[in-house]
């Protein structure tokens, strides 16, 4: 505590010789140590800007094996699928008479890279398509089905040749949970109630399954989630939030499965908008099972016009970014304080359903398929967000990164037949014994990282007990460059060895592209010694680094 309010001081003085055009710089860093419980400030926080070679000061950490938290839903490390871009034509699905290999219509090579990172969630049809999306173009005869025009995403011809049937056959594929997100800003109560109906009613049992059956597929499905519309506060209709949380009860009444649990995830907050928590959850917390929350990390957020490129940035921007995208804690950590006034008993989750990096469209792309590159940037903002989603494992019990395949910070990247696995798809590829494991709480001392009004703490950490009682932890340094060493001491494990797999790369934006795919890949990481209850190691410039201990 005392580290913290010695930094705050720092800050103080910082803001006040500083002027308000960095003051918000300020706020975010401060922000970030405030809402950052497990991440205090330490050693270096009274270090001015540090040059680039000096050696960095250690990080110190503690983990409590002996204290096991909550456990990490498996769904948090779920994915979006949206009818934008090439997020589904294209990127998964070719149709059965490609000439691309596929799966009755599914990308082989698209699935296999899914299955690898053991993908557990994929949130369809939208985004802001959802709330234009009409079920019933999507079902039937695929020649019969309406084309109409994509309104959200670049203006382009939807065949709807991807639809209910299609969706649920990639789930199966993927063995995957399901999260179907609903039209209610332009379409009746009636509409999702007949949908719901249609995925789930038993063989035989109502005209609507029996139209299914005729459609190809007699066995109900199971719905997981299901989204009661998207961003109602924006392109799902505009609307207040509390007309929105009025609309949320009517539609959650009438949504019925009738094959058990579905879990109801109301339209929620974007950012810092706590007074649509406070509504939603006023209004409507009985009726719900969830609350959507959607933040994108962008460099720059002045406008959405400007958002930053996605290679060949400045170290400003990297520093930018981290900063923006440890606002996160902050969002989690309020909006969770108002869900815990009417939900003490955290009944109702916080779903991140949408999140990730957001910058300028590929130039030459179709700036309204948000294309963009994937760096090693990408990765560490990853490894950042499913920290803090550990730590928050009480409450955050599923999420969604934006957007699987091809679009913002994609999983994957396709061209034609070419297919390439990002820096990201790697992180989540580390990250998969967090899934359904046990989250440990792990108390980091971190110094600071430093970049003109941008300061913020350089190492990042969660920890986990996966099902077959192993322990591993993550360590993010988001300094771009200086190596951290770090001392973990160990209280309640046995460990004697240590060793895993790190992400990192020369540049700050390192990327996979279709001629050189394996730039950024996991390399093994043999550097930490276990001793007398301590782990030490050294965590190289950006990088994520997932430790195996034994
Ligand atoms: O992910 C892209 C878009 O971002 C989604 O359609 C919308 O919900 C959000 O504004």
């Amino acid at each position: 505590m005392v580290a913290e309010r010695e930094s705050m001081d720092l800050f103080t003085q910082r803001t006040s010789q500083s002027g308000s055009g960095q003051t918000r710089g300020l706020k975010r860093a401060l922000a970030a140590l405030t809402f950052a419980p497990l991440m205090l400030a330490g050693a270096g926080f009274a270090t001015p800007a540090v040059a680039q070679d000096t050696a960095a000061p250690t990080v110190t950490a503690t983990l409590q094996a002996d204290k096991p938290g909550p456990v990490v839903h498996r769904d948090v490390f779920g994915q979006f699928a949206e009818h934008l871009g090439h997020g589904i034509y294209g990127g998964i699905w070719v149709g059965k008479n490609s000439r691309i290999p596929n799966d009755g219509g599914y990308r082989r090579d698209v699935l296999d890279a899914l299955k690898a990172i053991n993908v557990p969630m994929v949130r369809w049809p939208g985004g802001c398509f959802a709330d234009e999306y009409h079920w019933r173009d999507g079902i039937g005869a695929t020649k019969s089905r309406p084309t109409k025009v994509n309104t959200n995403w670049g203006g382009v011809n939807e065949d709807n040749s991807f639809g209910t049937h299609e969706y649920f056959g990639l789930m199966d594929r993927l063995g995957a949970s399901t999260y179907v997100s609903a039209n209610v800003g332009s379409a009746p109560p009636a509409e999702t109630a007949q949908w719901v109906e249609y995925m789930t009613a038993a063989k035989g049992t109502t005209v609507l399954a029996k139209e299914r059956e005729r459609n190809g597929h007699a066995a109900p499905w199971k719905i997981q989630y299901l989204g009661i519309g998207n961003e109602l506060w924006g392109c799902g209709g505009n609307m207040r939030a509390e007309y929105a949380a009025d609309l949320t009860n009517r539609y959650a009444q009438f949504a019925k499965s009738a094959n058990g649990t579905m879990l109801k995830i109301a339209s929620g907050p974007s950012d810092s908008n706590y007074e649509w928590t406070e509504a939603m959850m006023r209004i409507a917390g009985k009726n719900i099972d969830g609350l959507a929350l959607h933040y994108y990390t962008r460099p720059r957020d002045k406008d959405w016009k400007d958002k930053g490129a996605a290679i060949g940035f400045p170290e400003r921007e990297w520093a930018s970014t981290m900063s923006h995208t440890l606002e996160m804690e902050e969002f989690i950590t309020k909006h969770s304080a108002i869900m815990d006034k009417y939900d003490p008993a955290k009944r109702v989750m916080l779903a991140v359903d949408e999140w990730g990096t957001w910058y300028d469209p590929t130039p030459g792309s179709n700036p309204g398929f948000l294309e963009q590159q994937n760096s090693l940037r990408d990765a560490v903002v990853a490894g950042l967000n499913l920290n803090i989603f550990a730590h928050h494992a009480d409450r955050v019990k599923m999420a969604a990164i934006a957007q699987m395949v091809n679009v913002l910070q994609a999983m994957l990247l396709t061209d034609g037949a070419r297919m390439v696995k990002t820096p990201t798809y790697w992180v989540f590829d580390l990250y998969k014994p967090w899934q359904g494991a046990t989250s440990l709480p792990i108390q980091v001392t971190s110094p600071w990282y430093h970049k003109d009004e941008v300061a913020v703490p350089a190492v990042s950490a969660s920890a986990v007990r996966d099902t077959a009682g192993q322990v591993h932890v993550a360590l993010v340094n988001l300094d771009p460059n200086r190596a951290m060493p770090v001392s973990v001491s160990l209280a309640g494990l046995q460990a004697t060895q240590a060793s895993g797999r790190i992400i990192t790369g020369t540049a700050m934006d390192a990327h996979n592209s279709f001629d050189a795919p394996d730039t950024v890949v996991p390399q093994p990481f043999t550097g930490a010694q276990v001793t007398g209850g301590n782990l030490t190691l050294t965590v190289p410039a950006k990088s994520v680094l997932v430790l195996d201990l034994r």
